[in-house]
């Protein structure tokens, strides 16, 4: 059996019998007999082994921005692993395609986010945000400020550090024990917490919780507050639409950090390049990953605000942090054309003003 000429029933057998998929009942894998395997992708039609087409609405796992098949995405890796495959960020080196990402990045994030760390996975980018928010207050003599605050089923990936920060019950019940200094306050989320109440007075006593909480726990002890603008795993959570500006509010009003995950909202998921520009707030912390090479490689950032960087740049010393993979030249590649695609074929504009609005239309007429 070859990538090319391959048996579909000896790959579910295989699966069975050596893969341990993501996210997975592992019991109930093996009384399905294997994975469905996917073998060809082309535009939004994903095709499986048995030859059925399917229309994929999620977008791989909300990431694939630009569709599948693009050849200009498979050269741009051919291109760059032909020239550089590889090198690492740990020896005061960096690779051009590394460099122009984090430019392109720091552009499109604006204001003073002009800076940008890179990591390979969403769950990597958080433990990023956790370790950079952490560290700053302590270079800034401030260590006792380590509390990081973020909300019932949130999600903000999978392992030991996402995992608990992230707000998922079901994740909490295995395992432990969990990162600590984490403290979780009530979601967003009318539908679920607070059926029938006014939305606007809901998302005010949402954000208010976030302020209880500081207040509960000492205004000198919190680091920061990490949130997706939209919840995605938790359900596609929209927000009352007063919810961010007194988030931001909150955390302005007790210096405490605000950094938002925008790994499945970053890259036009709101029709504006990130969340936080949808909700009109000013983060100091931006992580993302999923649309940045719109899956095609693994690559994820944390944009970093110029007044925390001016920190790491006056106490100096080695931020020891970073992966092997930070800023890899050919996922940095992908990710350059991919963002060129989007912007050439105005794809973040066309979820504003078509998609979004179609899908809106098409929903309430089904409501
Ligand atoms: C908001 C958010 N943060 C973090 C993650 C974790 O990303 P990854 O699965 O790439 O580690 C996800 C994944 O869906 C996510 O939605």
């Amino acid at each position: 059996m070859t990538l090319k000429n391959y048996d579909i029933a000896e790959l579910r057998r295989l699966d069975v019998a050596h893969h341990l998929p993501a996210q997975q009942d592992h019991k109930l894998m093996k009384e399905l007999g294997g994975s469905r395997i996917i073998t060809r992708g082309a535009g939004c039609t994903i095709y499986d082994g048995d030859g059925h087409a399917l229309l994929d609405g999620m977008a791989g796992l909300w990431c694939v921005q630009v569709g599948y098949g693009r050849e200009e995405l498979a050269q741009a890796a051919h291109d760059q692993m032909l020239e550089l495959a590889y090198y690492n960020t740990f020896f005061k080196t960096a690779a051009p395609p590394t460099v122009m990402l984090a430019a392109k990045i720091s552009q499109l994030l604006g204001g003073n986010l002009s800076h940008v760390f890179f990591n390979n996975s969403g769950s990597e980018a958080i433990d990023t945000v956790m370790r950079l928010a952490r560290y700053y207050w302590q270079a800034k003599g401030q260590p006792e400020r380590n509390i990081l605050i973020a909300r019932t089923n949130g999600y903000h990936g999978s392992t030991i550090a996402g995992a608990s920060l992230g707000g998922m019950k079901s994740m909490h019940k295995q395992g432990g024990p969990w990162v600590p200094g984490i403290e979780h306050v009530i979601q967003p989320y009318l539908f679920g917490e607070a059926f029938g109440e006014d939305p606007l007075a809901f998302g005010e006593r949402a954000a208010n919780a976030i302020e209880q909480r500081i207040l509960e726990v000492g205004p000198e002890k919190v680091a920061a507050v990490v949130a997706e603008p939209v919840q995605g795993a938790g359900g596609v959570i929209i927000p009352p639409e007063n919810y961010w500006p007194r988030v931001e509010a909150i955390c302005r009003k007790y210096g405490v950090l605000l950094a938002v995950d925008e790994v499945i909202c970053g890259f036009g998921r709101l029709g504006s390049w990130f969340g936080f520009q949808h909700y009109g707030v000013k983060p100091d912390l931006v992580s993302m990953a999923k649309g940045i090479s719109s899956g095609y490689l693994p690559i994820s950032a944390v944009g970093v605000a110029d007044h925390i960087v001016d920190v790491l740049r006056e106490v100096g010393g080695d931020f020891t942090h970073g992966y092997t993979y930070s800023g890899h030249p050919t996922s940095a590649a992908v990710a350059l054309k991919n963002i060129e695609i989007l912007e050439r074929e105005g794809l973040v504009e066309r979820t504003a003003k078509d998609t979004g609005p179609y899908l809106a239309a098409a929903l309430a007429k089904l409501a």
